[in-house]
């Protein structure tokens, strides 16, 4: 990777958490970091042997003349940096959810093709070794013809103590765009990616605002500034007559501190990421298959790896194109029909 210069822009938790380790693990050493704010850029500069720093990402596109930017910035900026990253001829890695709206993920695609260069959602638990190994059970056929599907993330309390989740002009959306996004793409690529043509949603903010549960975490944000859903639901049709129905909660009363779950229902069969279990009919006899004996790894080195290989020309883009926008399709219309109070029609 030497001769391929890597970039980041934004070092908070993003670049501290995902990118660093994950380009470090890979031997992929990173010549610049930028942020607006110097304390951390030049920490994290400083752990990582970073040798420049930036505040300002268009003099450090154009100094550096990068082969790789990672995008680890609130989300509105996405779209931004990453259209002018590949309009600078880089490879772009850029944060979930990719983009606010589906003609800005169109754009941002867009502009990947005509600079003839690659960009990915930086989707980590598509490497999660729980789904990979449903992913090969699903592609075998074993499930037979699915039908119905259910994307679960939610946390007992787990609103983001740090930066700008909590604030619609900064994120655009709040629990569906932060943890709903992992699920959902998850559960497409495991669905080996249906086309959705409905949605219906709603959302709630039902602890974000609220001074003593903000004070349980540290008063880690004003709870007058929370202008974003705490939890969501989305009902949503595909054209081949199955549906998903995704759940995302920052915050609920539920018994787990956290779930994180993908389950597929098929007339031969039906699975979960977690446990990852096969649940079918053998010899006449209701079977339960617990595969217990996965090799445990590391997604965001796995993720890294994946994105610096096909960079390199050696494999395909793990996360797709046509993907990511039907991801981008779901949480859009999830959101409009959230606010209109009805079933929508996604959005082309
Ligand atoms: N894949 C994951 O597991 C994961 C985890 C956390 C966050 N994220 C995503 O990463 C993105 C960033 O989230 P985060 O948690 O790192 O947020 P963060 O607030 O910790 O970091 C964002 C950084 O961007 C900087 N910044 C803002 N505007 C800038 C600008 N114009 N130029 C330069 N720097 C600027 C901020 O100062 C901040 O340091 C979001 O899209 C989020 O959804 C992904």
């Amino acid at each position: 990777m030497a001769d391929l210069k890597i970039v980041i822009v934004g070092a908070g938790f993003a670049a501290r958490v995902v990118h660093l380790p994950g380009y470090s693990a890979n031997q992929a050493p990173v010549a610049a970091i930028c942020d607006l704010r110097p304390e951390p850029a030049e920490a994290l500069a400083k752990q990582y042997g970073i040798p420049q720093v930036y505040r300002d990402w268009r003099e450090m596109l154009e100094k550096e003349r990068p082969g790789v930017v990672s995008v680890c910035l609130p989300n509105v900026l996405h779209r931004e940096v990453a259209v002018a990253a590949l309009e600078a001829g880089a490879h772009v890695l850029c944060e979930k959810p990719l983009a606010t709206s589906v003609a800005e993920a169109h754009e941002m695609f867009d502009a990947a093709r005509r600079a003839g260069r690659l960009l990915m959602a930086a989707q980590h638990l598509r490497f999660q070794a729980e789904a990979s190994a449903i992913k090969r059970v699903i592609d075998s056929g074993a499930l037979g013809e699915i039908y119905h599907s259910e994307a679960t993330a939610m946390r007992r309390l787990g609103i983001p103590t740090w930066g700008v989740f909590h604030q619609k002009s900064a994120s655009f959306g709040g629990a569906i765009l932060d943890i709903g996004v992992h699920i959902l793409d998850q559960a497409m690529w495991l669905l080996g990616n249906p086309r959705p043509v409905r949605v219906s949603a709603v959302t709630q903010r039902r602890f974000g605002q609220r001074p003593e549960i903000a004070s349980i975490m540290r008063d880690a944000w004003d709870p007058a500034a929370f202008d974003v859903e705490d939890f969501g639901v989305a009902f949503v049709r595909f054209d081949s007559g199955a549906d998903l129905v995704l759940r995302a909660s920052w915050a609920a009363h539920i018994a787990e501190r956290e779930l994180s779950n993908v389950l597929i229902l098929g007339s031969e069969g039906g699975a979960t990421t977690h446990p990852p279990a096969l649940y079918h009919t053998r010899n006449g006899v209701l079977a339960n298959e617990e595969f217990k004996n996965l090799l445990p790894r590391n997604t965001y080195e796995a993720q890294m790896r994946s994105f610096l290989a096909a960079v390199r020309g050696e494999r395909e883009l793990a996360v797709k194109e046509q993907e990511t926008m039907n991801v981008q399709r779901i949480l859009n219309a999830a959101y409009r029909s959230a606010e209109e109070g009805r079933e929508v029609p996604v959005e082309e």
